[in-house]
């Protein structure tokens, strides 16, 4: 079945936002992924899909390690920028194409890890996440793993209105309205603002492990990305090798405190696929 993902989503990663965003404002999101990868993925060589792999900021390390990675994306710039990556790398993709989450290519068991960093938050339906969870539970072995992304619900209000300021603007404060009513995110100028982000939906941290629980993972465990780090400038901290210990250890020590999930932009659930 052939899927396409909104335009407004196709636009927003069309003007090129992801080629930097890893290494700059995002750099802690970078850092704690990283960290959880090395802990979660089984040691390469091993089979990993990154579907939603953007420009590859994730797979072509990966495959520096040695793992077999094959990046899927619906963004014909962010493949493309991927293949011209792979090029040129240490170590090269074992593929890049335009797909979706919802429909991979690849058979049934055959891989030992997906990633999701990206798919579920721009499927706004419910039934769409269902149906790209389903596909990454059908294409992993048994015992293979799943890391799946999410937007914290509360992630505009704290880090978009409040840390960013754009609660100045009672656009923005429309939007924060609407994600915190349903999860549903729209940015009404995304011209003009694409700092708003676009079509998406924010999870409740217990609705992203509902929802990864009913594709069949009965062992789920919802974890925070930046955690505390979201509270302000993590910039400093990072470069600081002194701090920059401090400040990951306590992100660590307090990833899956419940209180505090929501208070993290992402979040990442992780599972494994039973036999
Ligand atoms: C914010 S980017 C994240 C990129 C990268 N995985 C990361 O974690 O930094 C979200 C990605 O999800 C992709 N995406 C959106 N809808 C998708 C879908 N239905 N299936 C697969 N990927 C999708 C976008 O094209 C984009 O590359």
């Amino acid at each position: 079945m052939g899927y396409e993902i909104d335009s407004a989503i196709q636009e927003h990663y069309g003007i090129g936002v992801e080629r930097d965003r890893l290494t700059t404002w995002g750099r802690l999101e970078a850092v704690r992924t990283g960290e959880l990868l090395d802990r979660f993925l089984p040691e390469p060589p091993a089979v990993v899909l990154d579907i939603g792999g953007a420009e590859g900021a994730y797979a072509l390390p990966l495959a520096a390690a040695g793992y077999e990675v094959h990046l899927i994306d619906p963004v014909e710039r962010h493949v493309d920028a991927a293949r011209a990556a792979s090029a040129t790398a240490p170590a090269p993709l074992a593929s890049a194409s335009v797909g979706d989450a919802r429909a991979l290519p690849q058979a049934d068991g055959s891989a030992d890890a997906v990633l999701l960093l990206g798919p579920l938050y721009h499927l706004v339906e419910a039934a769409d996440r269902a149906t790209a969870l389903a596909e990454a539970r059908r294409v992993l072995r048994p015992g293979g793993v799943l890391l799946a992304a999410a937007i914290s619900r509360f992630a505009s209000a704290l880090d978009g209105g409040v840390r960013a300021g754009y609660f100045g603007d009672p656009r923005f404060a429309a939007i924060v309205d609407r994600d915190l009513t349903d999860g549903v995110h729209r940015n009404p100028d995304p011209a003009g603002r694409p700092e708003w982000f676009t079509l998406a939906y924010f999870h409740h941290p217990y609705g992203l492990r509902d929802e990864v629980v009913a594709a069949g993972f009965p062992e789920v465990q919802v974890l925070a990305v930046e955690g505390i780090g979201a509270a302000g400038d993590t910039g400093p901290l990072l470069d600081d090798p002194g701090t920059r210990e401090v400040l990951l250890g306590t992100i660590r020590r307090l990833e899956s405190e419940p209180t505090l999930l929501g208070a993290s932009p992402h979040l990442i659930a992780v599972a494994v696929a039973s036999g």
